[in-house]
């Protein structure tokens, strides 16, 4: 049965919104990528409403098992995982780094409410549809829930998150799928440092990783048959003609993915199926694209386990626990501040 957001509802809900700027980023950062020697876009512009469904619609393809494989460890181990967040401490204040629709997160949510009466979640993501979707599902579901949400890319919210600390209680981030692997190896650390400087020691991260395994297994994870993920690439040219005016020919352009077995990492691109010139009306810019050239979009780094303590280690924080699926595809870290 679904009921309209009732005003109890309504007070268990905050939504913070940080990306007023981004459309003038958004412009310049196209701009950029595409005049640049090697031309790039930047992964988070892919999330507008469409690209955030085109993302979920990625998590139920077969060939994507990160999302599922995620989901089964959380399943299987929700409860352990709890109690070793927890520690001695009485209560736990639940915050997660690019929360999507936090489909895997009600486990966790689920796993706490079980064991304290209330919980405070605080979601940071840039699409603020995906925010509000979410949390009002959440809000419904969970009668012990309030939901601090931010609509922010995580360096806005970051600051930010000391504001929900709750006395006496410690904090859990959760940064799970594949974020960590959006980052290149540096990048990581950087951010996690960053994530550390918003943490108090003994607060928890939980870190989901993939894991190197055999190019086959990852480049059909990336490159479905349904096309469903090269539908979520090419959004991204789809939503620069929506908000920029340009003309791509999404026929033109084919998604390739490819892992790049040195740097352990799928290389995900956008090709030029020919030779063509592309208008962007609220750039004033002409980009022109020879046959077979690639505009960079995503890269996804896959860790091994040792990689894994040594990011911990380099990042202020020590890891406590790893727990993996039964295929051992995929990790969930727990990482406690030092
Ligand atoms: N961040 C996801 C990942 O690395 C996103 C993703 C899945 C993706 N499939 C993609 C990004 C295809 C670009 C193209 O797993």
């Amino acid at each position: 049965m679904s009921h309209p957001a009732s005003t109890e509802q309504a007070e268990r809900l905050r939504i913070h919104r940080l990306t007023a700027a981004a459309g003038d980023d958004f412009a310049a950062d196209v701009r950029r990528g595409l005049t640049s020697p090697r031309k790039f876009l930047l992964p988070k512009y892919f999330y507008d409403a469409l690209g955030s469904r085109l993302f979920d619609a990625i998590c139920l393809v077969p060939e994507y098992y990160p999302t599922r494989a995620e989901a089964s460890i959380f399943e299987s181990y929700a409860a352990e995982i709890v109690e070793k967040v927890r520690g001695g401490a009485r209560r736990v204040t639940l915050f997660e780094l690019g929360s999507g629709s936090a489909a895997k997160t009600r486990r966790l949510i689920a796993a706490l409410l079980a064991t304290q009466p209330r919980l405070t979640y605080v979601p940071v993501d840039i699409s603020t549809a995906a925010l509000e979707e979410s949390a009002n599902a959440l809000l419904g579901d969970y009668e012990g829930l309030s939901v601090a949400a931010y609509a922010a890319d995580y360096d806005t919210a970051l600051p930010r998150l000391s504001e929900n600390f709750e006395e006496g209680a410690l904090a859990l981030v959760l940064f799970l799928g594949s974020n960590v692997g959006n980052f290149d190896r540096g990048e990581a650390r950087d951010f996690l440092r960053r994530v550390r400087a918003a943490l108090r020691p003994g607060d928890r991260l939980l870190l989901g990783a993939d894991l190197k395994k055999d190019a086959p297994t990852l480049e059909a994870a990336y490159d479905d048959p349904v096309g469903v993920t090269a539908a979520f690439n090419l959004n991204l040219l789809a939503r620069i003609n929506r908000e920029l005016g340009a003309d791509f020919r999404l026929r033109d352009f084919r998604h390739v993915a490819l892992y790049n077995e040195a740097e352990g990492r799928v290389e995900m691109h956008l090709e030029s199926t020919r030779a063509q010139t592309v208008r962007l009306a609220a750039l004033d810019l002409e980009v022109r694209f020879g046959a077979g050239e690639r505009v960079h979009t995503e890269n996804s780094y896959k860790y091994s386990l040792d990689e894994l303590s040594a990011l911990a280690a380099e990042t202020g924080f020590k890891r406590e626990h790893i727990w993996l699926d039964p295929a051992g595809r995929f990790s969930s870290n727990l990482f406690v501040a030092s």
